[in-house]
């Protein structure tokens, strides 16, 4: 919440300098826990994040790319953020990235898309597909966490690094960390390769396919 509430601060005084304040006397976030509480069922939350503008991703965004899925999957995937396609359509992993990775849940899980739930680490597109900034990932992050909260997932699977060092705090390389089990809160966080990653390197996805046969071995399948 300690997030959500600097952000909204930085916005207020991001809007009191563009009126012309130099400095500001007064407080001009008045804390109101009720209004800072993040809605507690999915729904709501979309919402919100739909008309959120609480980082400047949201001047350049054409759709905010929440999330979708089984609001109650066991298996949660978790990418970076939206890219060209996901930005006109609004949903997550629909270019050619998304297509391979409805490929792994189809072909390695044996389940199809619409049981997992698909987010991202931020939820508006970062200009030319650039790596979200620690700001915004930060900013976006009271969303996820309250993803989390409600879908209730048994594992995680975060794509690429920065999904996983934005989920655990953990910055170690994505080559080392991959297909290793991180216990965390009520779920566990499985790393592997992005699907773009898959893309340009495709001898890497026998790596994917064995840390998906993790998921499906921790789901007793
Ligand atoms: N890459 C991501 O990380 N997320 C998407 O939704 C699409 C591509």
């Amino acid at each position: 919440m300690k997030n959500l509430r600097n952000a909204l601060l930085l916005k207020q005084l991001y809007q009191l300098k563009q009126l012309g304040y130099k400095y500001t006397s007064v407080t001009p976030y008045k804390e109101d826990e009720q209004h800072l509480r993040l809605p507690n069922t999915l729904d709501s939350l979309k919402k919100q994040a739909m008309e959120c503008h609480l980082c400047e991703l949201s001047k350049s965004r054409q759709k905010v790319v929440f999330g979708e899925g089984d609001p109650q999957a066991d298996i949660l995937f978790i990418g970076e953020g939206p890219g060209t396609m996901e930005d006109s359509s609004g949903k997550p992993f629909v270019g050619r990235s998304g297509e391979l990775l409805t490929k792994m849940i189809e072909n390695v899980l044996l389940i199809s898309r619409s049981e997992v739930y698909i987010t991202n680490i931020v939820k508006c597109r970062p200009p030319n597909n650039a790596t979200p900034t620690p700001t915004q990932a930060h900013t976006c992050q009271p969303y996820l966490l309250k993803q989390i909260e409600l879908i209730r997932p048994k594992i995680i699977v975060t794509l690429g690094v920065t999904a996983y060092h934005y989920l655990t705090g953990d910055d170690t390389e994505i080559s080392k960390v991959r297909g290793t089990l991180h216990k965390q809160n009520d779920y566990t966080v499985i790393p592997t390769y992005h699907p773009s990653y898959l893309l340009r390197n495709p001898s890497a996805k026998k790596e994917v396919f064995e840390d998906l046969l993790k998921v499906k071995e921790l789901m007793g399948k």
